[in-house]
């Protein structure tokens, strides 16, 4: 490439992976088949983000909006999970990955909470990327929480660093991108509060078809963007 990139590469890197039912129906598969799919190109992404050097990766696994989908979809995207978790803990020592997750407990079934305690237990000590899963995760739901541990503490007058103190996950530093496949361009209650100067990349390509040169290109898009954080 002759130009040369202004940013460097993003420490945090959030995706919204969407298409996964879009993908299967183009193929007449049933929907849980383009979750599996999803989940090779977790794997896909997870590589490319270690060898492109980003540290904190966010994956939009499960939305708190996601209950209302069918129940059979529901258990087999927990099944998967289940099965993933388990196979990548193995494979997370190896590879120094460190597994985080965030959302709410409640109302997860237990077999899926023991799988992730066990995950992030071990894998607690790796030094190299963070893989922050965003499981039962919602926004909205991350704030009124923050806010709701500062009451309890009693305070009665809070400030930004407070709320940001008190989020899921108060070490990350905010992603400096954003991505989401499937040619959808919204938020859908990720991140609101830690999106505040985020870059937005948008691809139509459906997330099982993401792969390593889909995420470059993000990162490209992403070096050349102007980020002025509300100066000139
Ligand atoms: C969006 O596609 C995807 C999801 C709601 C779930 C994401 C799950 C995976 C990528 C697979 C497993 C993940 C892990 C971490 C092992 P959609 O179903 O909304 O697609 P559509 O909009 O085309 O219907």
């Amino acid at each position: 490439m002759s130009e040369t990139a202004a940013n460097p590469v993003p420490t945090h890197v959030a995706v919204i992976m969407d298409g996964n039912g879009r993908w299967a129906k183009e193929r007449h598969l049933p929907r849980l088949a383009g979750h599996n799919a999803g989940a090779k190109a977790v794997e896909r992404t997870l590589k490319a983000a270690q060898k492109a050097g980003v540290k904190f990766l966010t994956l939009y696994a499960f939305s708190t909006e996601n209950w209302s989908r069918p129940q059979d979809e529901i258990s087999g995207l927990f099944k998967l999970l289940e099965q993933t978790l388990g196979r990548y803990t193995q494979d997370a020592a190896k590879h120094g990955v460190r597994l985080l997750v965030s959302g709410a407990r409640e109302p997860l079934p237990p077999s899926v909470l023991d799988k992730i305690d066990h995950a992030v237990r071990s894998t607690s000590g790796n030094t190299g990327l963070t893989l922050n899963l965003a499981l039962n995760y919602g926004a909205r739901q991350e704030i009124v929480h923050a806010v709701n541990t500062l009451l309890r503490e009693g305070k009665t007058e809070i400030t930004m660093q407070d709320i940001s103190q008190q989020l899921y996950q108060p070490q990350l530093p905010d992603p400096e991108l954003i991505i989401r496949t499937s040619g959808e361009e919204r938020l859908s209650n990720f991140l609101l509060w830690q999106a505040a100067y985020s870059e937005f990349y948008f691809t139509p390509v459906l997330w099982p078809d993401f792969d390593e040169a889909e995420f470059e290109k993000a990162l490209w898009a992403y070096s050349r963007r102007k980020r002025r954080f509300g100066g000139v």
